[in-house]
């Protein structure tokens, strides 16, 4: 599996450092509150593991699917629900954790569907940001670990037609990879 990377961008211990930057501003931005964590399925799974480590805070945690890839390289745009959190988020100070905002399609969708219920408030923490790709204006995370560079990436979380989500870091896949 590690031979299918071309370029390693975001090394284990690059992405521990910003899981305790982001993981300490969340604590003292959350001081007395008790967020509602909701991690978006599937890619979001370990930086939601290794992000809510690093709060020191009483929370809950939930977890929802949806997907726009289905799989491949570009964002159909249609999101899908395909599992809902089991909490009530009324009055909840909502925080997504997601591990990339693209098109900004899956942030959007959740942002609105969430104020729609009646949360609190609704704030968003992203391992990553790749803004070049943004196809909704005005879609951006409060939190973000990296500003990303407009390529196909995998790992830790990221999958290319499902694999690669168990790396410990993110690279780039090669070329001959997704060519076939
Ligand atoms: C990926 C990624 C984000 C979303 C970002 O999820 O994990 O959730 O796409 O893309 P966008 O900004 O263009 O909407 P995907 O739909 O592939 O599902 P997965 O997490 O199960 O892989
Ligand atoms: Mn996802
Ligand atoms: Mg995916």
């Amino acid at each position: 599996m590690n031979d299918d990377i071309q370029t390693i961008l975001y090394s284990e211990a690059k992405i521990r450092a910003a899981c305790q930057r982001l993981g300490k501003q969340l604590t003292h931005d959350y001081q007395g509150k008790k967020p509602l964590v909701i991690c978006v399925l599937k890619g979001a799974v370990p930086f939601t593991a290794d992000l809510i480590k690093q709060m020191d805070l009483y929370m809950d945690i939930d977890f929802i699917d949806v997907s726009s890839y289905h799989g491949g390289t570009e964002s159909s745009g249609e999101i899908q629900m395909v599992k809902d959190i089991d909490e009530d988020v009324t009055g909840r100070d909502v925080l997504l954790v997601d591990d990339i905002v693209d098109t900004g399609n899956t942030l959007a969708y959740l942002k609105k569907l969430f104020a729609k219920r009646g949360a609190a408030s609704v704030q968003v923490c992203m391992l990553m940001d790749k803004p070049e790709a943004r196809q909704i204006e005005g879609i951006s995370a409060d939190y973000v670990g990296f500003n990303v560079p407009n390529e196909f990436l995998v790992g830790y979380g990221l999958d290319y037609q499902g694999k690669y989500r168990n790396l410990p870091y993110v690279g780039i896949l090669k070329p001959e990879i997704y060519q076939g």
